[in-house]
């Protein structure tokens, strides 16, 4: 007996031995067949676009490129270097229009000249968003900035009037109000040596944006730590969460990201979010019901009234769609709007001679007035101001890109962007080209006098984006800024402690300073 059942198990054993190495070597195969169609891919795609070479095995791509020591970098972060990296790219590859940039495993076409913006914005119709906004659905959902295309148009339409010119007048007081609120928190920063202007600067956008779009009083300002300001911290950290998350391949998929430490502290900012927009929806709601607020009536109506109305009346738009927009506009609007005034101001702080020229146009408007609110009239006469800000957006784009899914095979330049590509237009790079501008990295707010910007091209200048996808808030934008600055400007100056080269600007969601701005700030005195 025992003699006949030896063989027996020899038989399994052998059978589930061969099976294990037959699965093995399966395996193997099928995975080396798809790194070996990877890497054909890879070729053939690198082939169709100028780029710098990545060699045949490597799974970071031009990424290889970036000092990985600290001690190569000067203690700066990859996100500072990974944007000298494309601005290197792009002086390498100066005479092409547009790259090929291999970012780990996926490539994306980088558009960096004029031409390549124009015939992208003429000549294609690709609306959608590049894949990387999915990671902002948790917090944004898909409102106006990261909707599809089809989505988009209707919302678009619906939402353009809440920023039309004959609406915009109307939030030139609560402007002027927040501006006078900031000039009094910085009484007491007179004394000091420095200061650290960007969260101030922050708090300011957010108590605007907040009464004019939201139809809500925040008091961000005056109460640093009420619930509603608490957004703003969460907001800036969940941001820097998403380019975090870029670095770590393994990240990518939201399984795992879930899971990680990231991921749990990205799900408790969402839950912040979601609650100061659910909070300020049913408070608005509540209003109508009791009759404080009407539908139809003729008073100007804020973004807020306009997407609830539209949803008590058409039932087109359910509460979350209603949340979705609410917190885009909430983020989308004071974000970019603070990052680009710390840069403002920051040059201002930096080139005195500028800082002189605005404060002698402001003594031209307002004489030794302090204290008068800037009207619709002081706007239009604060032209040097103006050239001011566009020039501090050319350096310092607080949007330094944006993204296309290319839905199918297109041709810009004539070369062949396959479907499925990421287009990555780049306003950072394209407003270094020194063909369009000469001496880009000086800041020359005189390059934007009337009679020096007529002869360039619009798509030459894109800091709001361009073509139908555009920045809907860039009017509103301009405003605030002159209006902020301006009442800072007629009651302080400024003077940044760091020169440029100390201070390289870093990838966030926006253009942040690689590190604080340090500011010193001093009561202005008719003489200086
Ligand atoms: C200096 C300040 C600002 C800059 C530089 C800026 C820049 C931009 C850019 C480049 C885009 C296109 C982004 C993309 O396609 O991915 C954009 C879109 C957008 N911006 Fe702004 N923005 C600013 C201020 C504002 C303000 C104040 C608001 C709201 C009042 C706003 C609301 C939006 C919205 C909702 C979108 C999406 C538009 C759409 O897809 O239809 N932005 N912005």
């Amino acid at each position: 007996m025992a003699a006949l059942e030896v063989p027996e198990v020899e038989t399994d054993y052998v059978w589930q031995w061969k099976m294990l190495n037959t699965s093995i070597v399966a395996a193997i195969a099928i995975t080396f067949l798809i790194i070996m169609r990877y890497l054909l891919w890879r070729k053939r795609y690198s082939q169709l676009m100028p780029g710098r070479k990545v060699r045949f095995f490597s799974i970071l791509g031009n990424l290889s490129d970036l000092p990985f020591s600290a001690k190569a970098r000067n203690e700066y972060t990859l996100n500072v270097f990974l944007l000298k990296l494309f601005e290197a790219y792009s002086r390498l590859l100066n005479d092409a229009p547009l790259f090929c940039f291999w970012f780990f495993c996926s490539p994306i076409v980088i558009l960096h000249k004029t031409e390549a913006i124009e015939a992208f914005v003429n000549d294609t119709k690709m609306l959608d968003k590049g894949w990387f906004y999915n990671w902002t659905h948790p917090v944004l959902g898909s409102g106006l900035l990261t909707s599809n295309a089809k989505k988009w148009k209707t919302r678009r339409k619906l939402l353009n009037p809440c920023v039309g010119m004959s609406v915009l007048k109307n939030f030139i007081p609560a402007m002027n109000e927040h501006s006078r609120t900031l000039v009094k928190r910085w009484r007491k920063e007179i004394h000091k040596d420095s200061t650290d202007i960007y969260l101030d600067l922050s708090l300011c956008a957010f108590d605007i944006l907040s009464e004019t779009m939201l139809g809500i009083k925040v008091g961000a300002q005056e109460h640093e730590d009420n619930a509603f300001s608490k957004v703003i911290y969460c907001v800036h950290r969940g941001m820097e969460l998403i380019i975090d998350r870029l670095w770590n391949i393994l990240h990518w998929s939201d399984f795992i990201y879930s899971l990680t430490r990231s991921g749990k502290e990205m799900k408790k900012i969402i839950e912040t979010s979601d609650n100061f927009t659910r909070t300020i929806i049913r408070e608005t709601k509540e209003k109508y019901f009791k009759g404080e607020l009407k539908i139809g009536d003729e008073k100007r109506k804020s973004l807020m009234e306009v997407l609830l109305e539209h949803h008590l009346l058409t039932k087109e738009l359910s509460e979350e769609d209603i949340r979705e927009e609410v917190i885009t506009f909430t983020i989308a609007g004071h974000h970019s709007s603070a990052t680009s005034l710390t840069w403002t101001l920051y040059l201002i702080g930096l080139y005195k001679e500028v800082q002189v020229k605005i404060q002698a146009e402001l003594d031209w408007i307002f004489g030794d007035d302090q204290e008068r609110p800037a009207n619709n009239e002081d706007l239009k006469e604060m032209k040097y101001l103006e050239c001011v800000i566009k020039e501090s957006l050319r350096l310092f784009p607080s949007v330094y890109f944006f993204a296309r899914h290319i839905s199918e095979d297109i041709k810009i330049c004539n070369y062949t962007i396959p479907k499925d590509s990421t287009c990555v237009l780049v306003p950072y790079l394209v407003h270094r080209d020194e063909k369009v501008f000469s001496n880009p990295e000086e800041f020359d707010p005189d390059r934007f006098l009337p009679e020096n910007s007529i002869k360039y091209n619009p798509n030459s200048y894109i800091p709001f984006a361009t073509g139908p996808r555009n920045c809907i808030g860039q009017a509103f934008a301009l405003i605030e800024e002159k209006i902020i600055l301006s009442t800072l400007l007629r009651n302080y100056s400024f003077e940044s402690l760091e020169q440029r080269d100390q201070l390289p600007p870093t990838i966030d969601i926006v253009l942040k300073p690689s590190k604080p701005i340090e500011v010193k700030i001093r009561a202005r005195t008719r003489t200086s």
